[in-house]
């Protein structure tokens, strides 16, 4: 199993959850985040110069996937949050140890 954490711009959630929801996905928490890349929240790098880094708002979304998921999604979620330009976002696929479902007390992938 698999946590899949991906940063998006928040004007492609709508896309990056049809993405998603057309996959054999359990379930999705949304996150309203701050963050910076490697431009540090400025369109272009100064050389040298210091300045001040700027936080941007993206959208972080987490699923949780069993292994054989994996690929799909990080192939849907590139296609649905991709413009080509920087701060496109990432995504970290992060291993899970074990999962449990409150209600019945499942475990592991069934749990998922
Ligand atoms: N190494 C990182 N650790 C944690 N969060 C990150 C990291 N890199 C990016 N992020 C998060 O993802 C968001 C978008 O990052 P971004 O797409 O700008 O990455 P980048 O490496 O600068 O790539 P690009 O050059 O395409 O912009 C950031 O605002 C931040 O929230
Ligand atoms: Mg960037």
């Amino acid at each position: 199993m698999k946590k899949i954490e991906i940063i998006i711009r928040p004007f492609k959630l709508d896309d990056v959850k049809m993405a998603l929801t057309g996959l054999d996905i359990k379930g999705m928490t949304v996150t309203e985040v701050k963050g910076f890349g490697r431009q540090r929240g400025h369109k272009e790098v100064y050389r040298g110069a210091e300045y001040q880094v700027d936080f941007m708002p993206k959208v972080k979304v987490e699923v949780v996937v069993d292994d054989p998921l994996v690929k799909q999604v990080i192939d849907a979620v590139s296609n649905a949050a991709r413009t080509g330009k920087v701060g496109d976002g990432k995504i970290f696929i992060i291993p899970v140890e074990d999962v449990v479902r409150i209600r019945t007390g499942e475990t592991g992938q069934e749990a998922i």
